[in-house]
C-alpha cells in the first residue's frame, strides 16, 4: 500500500498554522501577565458597580413598578408594608443595599441628598457633602477620595442622581417630609454613594 506523500505546499502550511497557534497562544499568556497584580483601580470597581445598581433600579421602576401600576395590578408605595403595595425604588435600592452590608462582603451603596425626605438619607461627612455640591454644579464628573473609619481604610465615590422622570418630581415635591418642594425634571436631586474596602 502506498502511504499519501504530503506535499512540500502543505507541509508549509502546517509550519505555518502551528507558529501562528504558538505565538498567538504565548501572545495571550502576555497578555494575562500584564494583568497588575494590584487589582483594578478603586475608582474603576465603583464605576462597575454603579452601572450595575443604576441597571437594578431601572429594571426594577420600568419593567416592574410602572407595567403593575399601568396595568392596575398593584401600587408602588413607601407604605408598601402595611398595605397591598410594593417598594418604591429608593426603598429596593436600600433594601439591596443592607443585603450586600449584611453579607459581608464590605462595600456600602446608598442614596443620599442636600435635601433629604429622611435625615438619615442626608450627608454623613463633610466629604459626602461637597461632593453633593459638586454634582449639582458638574453631574458628569463623581467625586471620589479615601476616607478612614477607625483603622479601616475606605475608597468612596458619589455619582450624580438626576430626576429622569416626573414621577420623580412629582413625589419628592409634594411629600410631607421633602425639605425641597421645587425639583425640575433633569435637577441633580442626590447621589449614589459606594464605599468599598481597599483592603481585607
Ligand atoms: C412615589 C414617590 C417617589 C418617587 C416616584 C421617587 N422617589 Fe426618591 N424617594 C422617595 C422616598 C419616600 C425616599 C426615602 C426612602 C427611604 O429612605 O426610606 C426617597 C429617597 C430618595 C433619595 C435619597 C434622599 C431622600 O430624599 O431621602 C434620592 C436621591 C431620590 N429618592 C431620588 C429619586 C429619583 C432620582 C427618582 C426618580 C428616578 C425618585 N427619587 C423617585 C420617594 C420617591
Amino acid at each position: 500500500m502506498e502511504r499519501k506523500r504530503t506535499s512540500p505546499l502543505a507541509q508549509v502550511k502546517t509550519f505555518t498554522f502551528v507558529t501562528i497557534l504558538l505565538v498567538s497562544s504565548s501572545l495571550s499568556l502576555e497578555a494575562a501577565s500584564k494583568i497588575p497584580s494590584q487589582g483594578i483601580a478603586p475608582a474603576t470597581v465603583s464605576d462597575y458597580l454603579v452601572g450595575i445598581i443604576k441597571a437594578d433600579r431601572q429594571v426594577y421602576t420600568t419593567h416592574i413598578v410602572k407595567r403593575m401600576q399601568d396595568q392596575g395590578i398593584v401600587l408602588a408605595q413607601e407604605d408598601w408594608k402595611d398595605k397591598n403595595a410594593i417598594p418604591l425604588p429608593a426603598q429596593f435600592l436600600h433594601y439591596s443595599s443592607k443585603i450586600v452590608a449584611e453579607s459581608g462582603v464590605g462595600i456600602r451603596f446608598r442614596l443620599i441628598s442636600l435635601w433629604p425626605i429622611y435625615r438619615k438619607n442626608g450627608p454623613a461627612t463633610p466629604f459626602e457633602r461637597k461632593g453633593l455640591e459638586q454634582l449639582i454644579k458638574n453631574p458628569n464628573v463623581p467625586q471620589r477620595g479615601k476616607v478612614a473609619t477607625g483603622k479601616m481604610k475606605f475608597f468612596q465615590s458619589i455619582y450624580a442622581d438626576n430626576a429622569t422622570s416626573q414621577a420623580c418630581v412629582t413625589c419628592h415635591n409634594t411629600h410631607p417630609l421633602s425639605p425641597k418642594r421645587d425639583f425640575k425634571v433633569g435637577d441633580v436631586m442626590g447621589a449614589i454613594v459606594i464605599t468599598i474596602p481597599l483592603e481585607k
